[in-house]
């Protein structure tokens, strides 16, 4: 982990806070807490060495593998946000999202798929899927990737930013992917421009996921404008029929995904909304 991501991700919310003198302070402690996170930091795991020894992984199911890997998406994790002065090995409930990630995810499981993950973190989830689609190629993607702990042949970790069209284009211009997977930035506008961008770039029959959709509709931290046009209420009038609109959604785009989605399926997981857009 990079000291300018250690920065950001437990510094910067209390710096923009701090007056003057408890900024000096921050600054005079950062390197010291910096070290002994470093320190402690996981190691890079090569998986394709660790399958080797562990090949009962391939045949474990989806909730197994998550929480083996400690991603939130399972039912229990330990929770892998906290800085290792705060951390404790306590199991903590996770979003339960597997039962819809097997009932949609589960006939691709021997094929050869490509599937771009947006918001990798450690790699928790990616290192799930990779023994769980063992033919897959995995694009593990985030705006941290200094903080993934994994490598393989079948891996590629690499930088993206999905506030902004301009960050989506970080992508390889004409790959297609069979699964994308969004658990990145939840803001509002992130989650509508990720999807719109990125629709094209599933293959047809191709399965687009977004975790936590409901975070801008229940979170103001997520929807600072108060946006009524949230990526949930969008999806919920495509369901319906309804005509949609946002500020963040090109006539193109909104034609494209209209001409190319075959269905969206909602879902509750233990505490958020999850959605499974399914393209023709
Ligand atoms: C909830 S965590 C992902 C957890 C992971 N998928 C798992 O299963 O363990 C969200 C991740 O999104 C990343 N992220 C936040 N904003 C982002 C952005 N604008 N672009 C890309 N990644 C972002 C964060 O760095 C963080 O690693």
């Amino acid at each position: 982990m990079r000291i300018s991501t250690y920065i950001d991700i437990y510094y910067n919310h209390r710096l923009e806070k701090a007056n003057i003198l408890k900024k000096i302070y921050i600054y005079l402690i950062i390197p010291f807490n910096y070290f002994i996170e470093k320190i402690n930091y996981p190691k890079k795991i090569n998986l394709d060495e660790y399958a080797k020894v562990n090949k009962k992984l391939f045949k474990k199911n989806l909730n197994f593998l998550f929480e083996y890997f400690n991603s939130d998406k399972g039912n229990k994790f330990i929770n892998q946000y906290a800085r290792f002065s705060k951390k404790n090995n306590k199991l903590i409930n996770g979003h339960k999202y597997t039962v819809y990630y097997e009932k949609h995810l589960k006939k691709l499981k021997k094929n050869k798929i490509k599937i771009l993950e947006l918001g990798a973190f450690k790699g928790n989830a990616s290192a799930s899927f990779f023994f769980y689609f063992e033919n897959s190629f995995i694009y593990s993607l985030d705006l941290y990737p200094d903080l993934f702990i994994y490598k393989s042949e079948r891996i590629k970790s690499f930088k993206i930013d999905n506030s902004s069209e301009k960050g989506l284009l970080n992508l390889p211009q004409k790959m297609k992917y069979d699964l994308i997977i969004e658990d990145a930035g939840h803001y509002l506008k992130d989650q509508i421009i990720t999807l719109f961008t990125l629709f094209p770039k599933l293959k047809k029959k191709g399965i687009y996921v977004v975790e936590e959709l409901d975070f801008p509709d229940t979170r103001k931290d997520m929807n600072l404008t108060n946006d009524k046009n949230t990526l949930y209420t969008i999806l919920k009038s495509i369901k319906n029929h309804k005509p949609i609109y946002s500020q963040y959604i090109s006539e193109d785009k909104k034609k494209y995904f209209m001409q190319n989605c075959k269905y969206i399926k909602i879902y509750k997981g233990r505490f958020n909304k999850i959605a499974f857009i399914i393209k023709k």
